[in-house]
């Protein structure tokens, strides 16, 4: 068979997007390390085109020049050992696309590593679980242009189509597209957490049931937060185990998994210099909850009064709703200032507004603001965080107060909102002309002689503080 695509990882991921691509009328040869699972699959599939290969050599002789591959094997290690294997049977302009969720240092490296022997390197972010994979993911390509150039076709006809065109764009030289995925992971785990946090509330506040917290994450979901991630909740919430017939959430262990793209993003944000405190504090929150056996104990030894909201309860959860929203546009905020600079020190060329674009349909992140927020950056390219432009403001302005009436509730409740609070900070944190770093300064320049610069002289100084100084 003269086929299309070689896609390398049979894994749920890998299968749906071999089937997707199959569909829309590609001619597919897969392969698999383990040929069981191959076998599996096209006999499950049966019907559309794809074939199989069974060896590396059998891959690559089923491929037409220049050959497209896509791995989707698990990120690290098993992606440079494909390459070690694919290497050396392939030809020069022959492109690799890497679909797994890499980090865009390695995906830099594999780029060049590549290069070397004339063949092109993909980073290629892939959102939107297995059910995007098989009917419409979004996808951030990014690396050489000539490569992204070579597989355009393919990704445009397989990604998941928007209200402004398919969701698939590219996203910029080198680890752009990895980058830009881990972002997206960022804003995933930032918005999560911001839900589990309101859903808390609602708990704590109010006592109401999966069911009930269901309804107003439906009702939510008819407004301004209208995004996957609240559909999403509400119909988990709503599920019952099958053996107790209770809400499944319930019998869930309060301890959260992670494979490592949201720490890369707080990670990069501190390498970066760019403040992401909601991004990081939703990754140090499931870091926290993996310790739940420190919790009980401490629990029983750090009891705090319960305490009810204030507010009737409809008010409450527009207060809570309020704070979600301002959870989501600080993580927008925050993750779009993290990917100018990016851009800007790595030298991606990243169009910002059309990450927003490829994010509109079929990621995990698809929500009702980020036509907006698209808009925004559309009029005014160079903000880096949104926070310059009046409309982003007028609709922070509009959410403050109840946001701030739910962190102050949570607060006096005991009830942990590190997204919220983190959200609140970073935004009166940036609305705030003078902040009290100026004694931070004294305070380096007291005990280490660090310097400081003045407000009303230009130069850099030093004092001796007094005798007493450390
Ligand atoms: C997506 C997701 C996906 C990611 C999961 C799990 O966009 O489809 O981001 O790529 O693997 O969300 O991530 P964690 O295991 O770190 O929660």
């Amino acid at each position: 068979m003269n086929a299309d695509l070689g896609l390398i990882g049979l894994a749920a991921m890998g299968q749906n997007l071999a089937l997707n691509f199959a569909q829309k009328g590609f001619r597919v040869c897969v392969y698999n390390r383990t040929p069981e699972q191959t076998r599996a699959f096209l006999e499950q599939a049966g019907g559309e085109p794809l074939c199989a290969a069974y060896t590396p050599e059998d891959l690559v002789r089923c491929l037409h020049p220049p050959r497209r591959l896509l791995l989707m094997v698990r990120a690290g290690a098993a992606v440079d050992e494909v390459l070690e294997q694919m290497v050396p049977l392939l030809a020069p302009g022959d492109v690799v696309m890497d679909g797994g969720n890499s980090h865009y240092a390695e995906t830099e490296r594999r780029i060049q590593a590549l290069a070397a022997h004339g063949l092109f390197f993909l980073g290629v972010g892939i959102s939107g679980g297995t059910a995007g994979a098989r009917w419409g993911p979004s996808l951030m390509p990014g690396g050489p242009l000539e490569a992204y150039a070579a597989v355009e076709d393919m990704l445009l006809r397989i990604a998941a189509i928007g209200d402004a065109g398919p969701c698939c764009a590219y996203m910029g030289r080198g680890g752009a597209g990895h980058f830009v995925k881990m972002t997206h992971n960022g804003i995933e785990y930032a918005i999560m957490q911001g839900i589990a946090e309101a859903y808390d509330g609602m708990r704590a506040g109010l006592g109401i049931p999966p069911d009930a917290a269901a309804e107003v994450f439906e009702r939510w979901n008819q407004g301004s937060l209208q995004a996957y991630l609240t559909e999403l909740t509400a119909r988990v919430l709503r599920h019952r185990d099958r053996e107790t017939g209770e809400p499944l959430v319930e019998r869930i262990l309060d301890a959260a998994e992670q494979k490592g793209t949201g720490r890369w993003a707080a990670q990069s944000a501190l390498e970066l210099g760019i403040p992401a405190p909601t991004l990081t504090a939703a990754v140090i929150a499931r870091t926290l909850s993996f310790y739940k056996a420190d919790r009980e104990r401490i629990a029983a030894l750090l009891p705090w009064p319960e305490r009810a909201p204030a507010a009737p309860p409809e008010e409450f959860l527009a207060d809570l709703e309020d704070g979600l929203n301002l959870v989501v546009l600080a993580a927008f905020s925050q993750a779009l200032w993290l990917l100018s600079e990016a851009s800007r020190q790595y030298g991606y060329g990243t169009d910002r507004a059309e990450v927003l674009r490829v994010w509109r349909a079929g990621c995990i992140i698809r929500a009702r603001w980020i036509p907006f927020l698209e808009e925004i950056l559309r009029e005014d390219p160079e903000d880096p965080h949104l926070l310059f432009h009046p409309r982003f403001l007028a609709q922070v302005r509009e959410r403050l107060p109840g946001a701030v009436r739910a962190l102050q509730w949570a607060l006096e409740a005991g009830v942990p909102m590190p997204a919220l609070s983190t959200a609140l900070d970073y935004l009166q944190g940036m609305r705030r002309a003078r902040l009290p770093a100026n004694l931070i300064q004294a305070q380096r320049d007291a005990f280490g002689a660090h310097t400081y610069r003045r407000i009303d002289r230009p130069g850099v100084f030093h004092t001796e503080w007094s005798a007493q100084g450390g």
